[in-house]
């Protein structure tokens, strides 16, 4: 007898339908499985089986093929574990053909039959809901929030196998939703008022998040970079709703814990570590080609801290993703694009002992280039802001006073994005350069100060279209349309010189 199931699978962050095709029929017994599985679906043979036989089932002592379809592309991992199972026992004659119709099914089955959560439920279901629009999605329990973000009607959950059974041989009804995980509050974000002094680091953070500018911050070991990237998130606006789905797409491919509700809402923030393997930072790593540390900071903060440790392959293949937006990945049997359009935020110490306060660093000088030289140029040459990050005094540290809190200075941030958004371009660091004449005009002042950095040889032409875009958000922040000397002035105190900056004050 044949049986046909709808399932879906997933390639980076794209869900597929696929049809899972059982035939139990005469012959020796055996199983057979063809339309390109990869190694994980050929063994879903043994899952199903042992998940079966825990479940008090027969599995059928004949010859049994599965085809996935449609052929043209690799299936991958173990989500077509249930309906496959499905599949078989329809086509043993246990399960009535025509009860299944209606519905869809993904899900991992363990040896005991109880049905697994599985990454990429969301964008799954989402490509369920377009294929089979009127049938209903059936999710491991532990995928419901996520499935019910990008369902267009009913979802039903199961928890094991014997679940399944109940409802489609016993027509029992389809087991209680799980509770919804109580509307936790989500831990508060680190607040900027707890960062003492460091008025220039501060002023850039709200620069980088008001115009979208990539921000290096560099300085001696504890002057709190780090701390102040991890604040920068806190002064994003919330996610729009088509990059929410995007980013909660995304997070469901990669496996990640989504927020109660299942949306997620706040831009993510990513810290990977320098020793991290290229497959974890732009993505790949199974036939599924799971997304990348990049791609799950799409929409929000990608913060490398200790830039310079990073290996060249891996700073080089964030070029492409900095210039798109997405980040595609190919393997030898598949290739996805995934999005990645992240802010930027890197981290590096001046030098190999951390320098601190001129005089202090005790470096020669060819180490401190060497050191410097890893930050690949074409990396650095992305970053619109560049600045020094000095320890903290003493006084500043123990004073009473503190700084201006995250929603202080979020507010000025949505008030300059809303004006760049008035003028119908992205953010201000897209601007491009045909276009900074209408809209960053400099007053005569201020074009007498860039010419004057390009004459000494300081600025080159697209650091001058750097200066100019960053100049335009100071300006956003302040409220004007035109740009002075004060706003260019800003843009060129956050582009130091990293050769240099052993010299650069605290
Ligand atoms: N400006 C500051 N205000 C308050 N605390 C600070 C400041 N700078 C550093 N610190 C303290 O020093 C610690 C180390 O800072 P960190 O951000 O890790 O430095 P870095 O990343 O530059 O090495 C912080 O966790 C914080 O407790
Ligand atoms: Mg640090
Ligand atoms: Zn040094």
């Amino acid at each position: 007898m044949l049986a046909s199931v709808r399932s879906a699978n997933v390639l980076g962050t794209t869900g597929r339908a696929v049809t899972v095709e059982v035939h139990v029929g005469d012959g020796l017994p055996g199983f057979t499985i063809v339309g390109l599985p990869d190694t994980v679906c050929r063994e879903a043979r043994d899952r199903v089986r042992a998940a079966m036989l825990s479940t008090g089932l027969t599995w059928p002592n004949r010859r049994v093929t599965v085809n996935l379809a449609p052929a043209g592309f690799r299936k991958s991992g173990a989500v077509l574990d249930l309906p496959l199972a499905v599949g078989i026992l329809v086509a043993s004659g246990v399960i009535d053909a025509e009860r299944v119709q209606r519905y869809c099914f993904v899900g991992e089955l363990g040896l005991d039959g109880t049905v697994r959560r599985v990454a990429g439920a969301a964008p799954m279901v989402a490509a369920l809901g377009s294929e089979w629009p009127e049938a209903v999605p059936v999710v491991p329990a532990a995928n419901l929030v996520e499935a019910r973000v990008v369902a267009s009607g009913a979802v039903e959950v199961v928890s094991t196998l014997s679940d399944v059974v109940s409802v489609l041989v016993e027509g029992m009804p389809w087991p209680d939703a799980p509770a919804e995980p109580a509307a936790g509050t989500a831990p508060p974000e680190a607040d900027l008022a707890d960062v003492r002094g460091q008025p220039l680091a501060r002023r850039a953070l709200e620069i980088a998040a008001a115009g979208h500018h990539h921000l290096l911050l560099a300085g001696p070991p504890g002057a709190g970079k780090t701390m102040l990237a991890q604040r920068l998130a806190g002064l994003l606006p919330p996610l729009d709703a088509h990059t929410a789905v995007d980013v909660t797409m995304v997070h469901s491919a990669a496996g990640i814990a989504l927020p109660a509700g299942g949306l997620v809402r706040r831009p993510p923030w990513r810290a990977p570590h320098h020793t991290a393997s290229l497959i974890s930072m732009v993505g790949g790593g199974s036939d599924a080609l799971r997304p990348g540390e990049v791609s799950m900071a799409h929409g929000g903060i990608l913060f490398l801290d200790e830039l310079g440790e990073f290996p060249p392959a891996v700073i080089d293949a964030l070029r492409q993703p900095l210039e798109e937006g997405v980040i595609r990945v190919s393997r030898a049997r598949a290739s996805a694009t995934m999005p990645a359009r992240v802010l930027l935020v890197g981290a590096t110490n001046p030098c190999p002992c951390g320098g601190g306060r001129p005089g202090e660093c005790s470096c020669s000088e060819a180490a401190r280039a060497k050191y410097l030289r890893r930050l690949s140029g074409p990396l650095l040459d992305r970053f619109d802001l560049r600045v020094w990050v000095g320890r903290p005094s003493t006084e500043h540290l123990l004073g009473e006073q503190s700084g201006e809190s995250t929603a202080a200075v979020r507010s000025r941030v949505l008030e300059a994005r809303e004006r760049a958004h008035l003028r119908g371009h992205g953010a201000n660091s897209t601007i491009p350069a045909s276009m900074l004449d209408d809209v960053a005009p400099l007053t005569a002042d201020a074009l007498d100060i860039v010419r004057g950095e390009l004459e000494r040889g300081r600025l080159s032409g697209r650091g001058l279209h750097r200066i100019r875009r960053v100049a335009r958000t100071v300006a956003d922040l302040r409220g004007s349309e035109v740009v002075d000397t004060a706003d260019v002035t800003v843009a060129l105190q956050m582009r130091i010189d990293l050769g240099r900056v052993g010299a650069v004050q605290v």
